[in-house]
């Protein structure tokens, strides 16, 4: 076994997206197992990347880093499965939205280090932005192994557990809010007369520009905004309606609403 051994619990859309970014990043196929609950599934994983295929407490056995990547429904009888076969000294790193590092430890070996994170899902384009947490065993190296992993598929950042429902609202969700308003520029396109095709390739080129220059200059956007708005010009006039429709504070009280939602269901009161 090396001890680079990785073991992804779950093959479906973010245990693909992982797999195949470590592999992108340069892992050894034989450092990395998967397991997935519908054979016709594992048999699809095993044939695309090349990758063994067990079942969760082989896995388990083997790894020095386990990562589970289920339904948070499917977290209570995965780590139930597991519990037992979970080496001394293994990281356990959580990707299930509103699973707490304190719910995973509950259910494994007393001491177990245990790694929470949110991600998004530009991942799936080596774009994500990952937030990860420590639990209450985790010490630098396990933060580190954590983020090296995460940095496959991203931008990794290490905040506080008490943050996660704040990043879940922000980057997590955060994909959705920007597809939002690029729909609707779009349709703002069609509205103005444009083909939907054209209007469709300029707005998405805007918003790849826009963000690329948000990256590399390192400028505040607001910066960046006054550079396109000159006195008394088109973009004023854009921006006035915008401020007149209250569009600021609808997203203030949008991702309020969203960070409220995440506590509800971490609580599982929902
Ligand atoms: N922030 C984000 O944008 C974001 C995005 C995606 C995912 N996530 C998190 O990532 C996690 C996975 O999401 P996903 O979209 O990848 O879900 P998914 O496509 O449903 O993948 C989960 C896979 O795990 C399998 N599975 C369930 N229980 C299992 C078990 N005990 N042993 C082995 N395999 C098992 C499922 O099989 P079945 O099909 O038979 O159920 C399914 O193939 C979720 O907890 C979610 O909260 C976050």
């Amino acid at each position: 076994m090396s001890t680079e051994a990785i073991a992804i619990l779950g093959g479906g859309v973010m245990g693909e997206t992982l797999l195949s970014g470590l592999l992108r990043a340069g892992r050894v196929v034989d450092d990395v197992v998967i397991t997935e609950r519908r054979p016709q599934r594992a048999a699809e994983l095993a044939e695309r990347y090349g990758v063994k295929v067990l079942d969760n407490v082989e896995a388990v056995a083997q790894a020095e880093t386990v990562v589970t990547v289920v339904k948070p429904q499917d977290m209570a009888a995965l780590l139930d499965e597991i519990a037992g076969a979970v080496r001394p000294g293994a990281l356990v790193v959580s990707i299930a939205a509103g699973i707490t590092t304190a719910f995973v430890e509950e259910r494994l070996p007393a001491g177990t280090a245990v790694v929470r994170v949110m991600p998004n899902t530009p991942a799936l384009v080596d774009e994500g932005m990952a937030a990860i947490s420590p639990g209450s065993h985790c010490d630098a190296a396990h933060l580190a192994r954590a983020e090296s992993l995460l940095a496959a598929t991203g931008k990794v950042v290490e905040v506080a557990e008490y943050h996660q429902d704040a990043i879940t609202a922000i980057s997590g969700s955060g994909p959705a809010y920007i597809f939002y308003v690029v729909e609707a520029m779009i349709e703002a396109g069609v509205l103005l007369g444009l083909p939907r095709t054209t209007s469709t390739e300029l707005v998405v080129q805007t918003l790849y520009g826009a963000a690329t220059m948000l990256r590399e200059t390192g400028e505040h956007p607001t910066v960046l905004r006054e550079q396109v708005s000159s006195p008394a010009g088109t973009t004023m006039a854009a921006l006035r309606q915008l401020d007149d429709h209250k569009v600021r504070a609808a997203f203030l009280t949008a991702m309020e609403a969203a960070r409220d939602r995440s506590r509800e269901l971490s609580s599982g009161s929902a």
